[in-house]
């Protein structure tokens, strides 16, 4: 059987295809969320029964927090592990949002149609594709191209407490020739992309407690601690006035960028311009110096994701706070240790505490960029198949984004990963009105059938 017979039938088969998906972002599956814990449950019991029906061996794994899905394909040739996440990010504020995040539809747009949703980008839609390119091939072939291992999570977005143990665990189970994970996106929104790098990410909270309740601002102001007037000072501090990030042996481990990875860069063209202006803005704000993509893919940041504190109700209240608490996440870039990171983080704060203030903290997770070798022939084998699907040779580019799954793989399963993906810049992943390409959809499942053809 021809790889056109496959195709042909990922295009005949696209509808219901798009309305397995709609099922999948039916399930509010919000992994950082312990209220919508039975909801991953379901959506873990639904990839299940979707491999189920594929004739795939698969089944729920339970962990402390989110069940993982594992599947097995016996078979001959390269043994290929697929990764994908089945959770999602919150969907809050939820008044931005043109519709239910959970009652996904498609959309014309004029730039095409679009499933609307959350998780129809990150990651379910492009859990998918991989999942009915299969489905497709099976049709046609009446069995796989090769052994494939499934492997799904349900903690990705909320850090992957579980995954490190999970690993560790089952490594006989989960080892393959090289993983493939779908969780990544074109380049430009019209090149596709490998990604050989990924940053790594430290999430902190600080809590900073004054008085031991909220006081009136007029009868305490002036003589009282305000802990929102501490925080909002150190927050301040975390950059100087070249936008370098100030803690003490933050940079231990950045790398300089290598040559040829910086004539790659250079050869993409990045049009920073209107990457920028897509969202509103039009000037680059990392480091003085370093080039968009620099900032983006091989310089660490620091952000802070949240501030709380004090009276944010309607109207006025004067108020000063007992409490004032800060998210900030550290995105890592080559060898910097998460660990290292959030200790001297810590020091750094407590260094600039007045009287009275007392701080706290809860850890967000914590893991390390990776840097992927390019060296197993799938690469190659892909970059042709991408290439033909998407009529644009494929680029070896970079990530600002975290798979903390992707280093771990290398570090505790000794495997190499390839990061593909169809998910466009405009999609609007972690934010309100998420959306994913029907075109991203349909070519990604197309993609994936290219691929298998070309390595099994
Ligand atoms: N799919 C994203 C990673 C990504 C983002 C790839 C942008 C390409 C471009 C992934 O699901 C994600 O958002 N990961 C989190 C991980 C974190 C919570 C540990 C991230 O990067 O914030
Ligand atoms: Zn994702």
């Amino acid at each position: 059987m021809t790889l056109d017979a496959t195709l042909a039938r990922i295009d005949a088969g696209l509808p219901a295809a798009i309305e397995r998906l709609l099922e999948l972002l039916r399930i509010p599956s919000i992994s950082t969320d312990p209220a919508y814990a039975a909801e991953c449950d379901r959506a873990a019991d639904w990839l299940v029964a979707d491999l189920n029906a594929l004739g795939i061996e698969a089944e729920k794994r339970k962990t402390p927090k989110h069940p993982m899905v594992v599947g097995h394909v016996p078979g001959d040739g390269p043994h290929i592990l697929f990764y994908g996440h089945y959770d999602v990010q919150p969907v809050d504020p939820l008044t931005l949002w043109d519709r239910d995040p959970f009652d996904p539809a498609i959309e014309d747009t004029a730039k095409g149609k679009v499933i609307r949703g959350r998780g129809s980008s990150d990651d379910k839609g492009q859990l998918m594709t991989f999942v009915e390119a299969c489905r497709a091939w099976k049709e046609v072939h009446g069995t796989l191209p090769c052994r494939i291992t499934f492997f799904f999570e349900g903690e990705e977005e909320s850090g992957s407490p579980s995954l490190v143990p999970f690993l560790e665990a089952n490594k006989d189970e989960l080892k393959a020739d090289i993983a493939l994970i779908c969780d990544t996106g074109l380049f430009e929104s019209r090149v596709p992309a490998i990604m050989t790098q990924l940053r790594g990410l430290c999430g902190e909270e600080i809590i900073l407690t004054g008085p031991d309740k909220d006081l009136h601002s007029g009868m305490y102001g002036g003589a009282a601690i305000n802990p929102a007037r501490v925080l909002t000072r150190i927050l301040g501090n975390l950059f100087d006035d070249t936008g370098r990030i100030q803690i003490p042996h933050f940079y231990d481990g950045v790398p300089d960028l290598p040559e040829d990875i910086a004539a790659q860069w250079q050869a993409l063209n990045f049009d920073h311009g209107s990457f920028l202006g897509d969202v509103g803005l039009s000037t680059p704000a990392g480091e003085q110096g370093r080039t968009p993509l620099e900032m983006l893919w091989s310089q660490p940041t620091a952000e802070i994701n949240g501030i709380i504190g004090g009276y944010t109700g309607d109207g006025f209240k004067t108020v000063l706070p007992s409490q004032a608490s800060a998210k900030v996440s550290f995105r890592l870039v080559g060898s910097q240790d998460p660990h290292a990171i959030r200790k001297n983080f810590r020091a750094w704060v407590e260094a600039q505490l007045p009287d009275d203030i007392k701080v706290s903290y809860v850890e967000h997770g914590a893991s390390p960029a990776s840097q992927m070798a390019t060296d197993h022939p799938a690469f190659e084998q892909a970059r042709a198949a991408l290439g033909a699907e998407w009529g644009h040779e494929a680029a070896f580019t970079g990530c600002g984004g975290s798979i903390p799954v992707a280093g771990y793989f290398k570090s505790i399963l000794g495997m190499d990963t390839m990061l593909v993906g169809w998910a466009k810049d405009d999609d609007q992943i972690h934010s309100p009105n998420e959306k994913y390409d029907v075109e991203s959809f349909h070519k990604g499942i197309r993609s994936w059938a290219r691929i298998l053809d070309a390595i099994r």
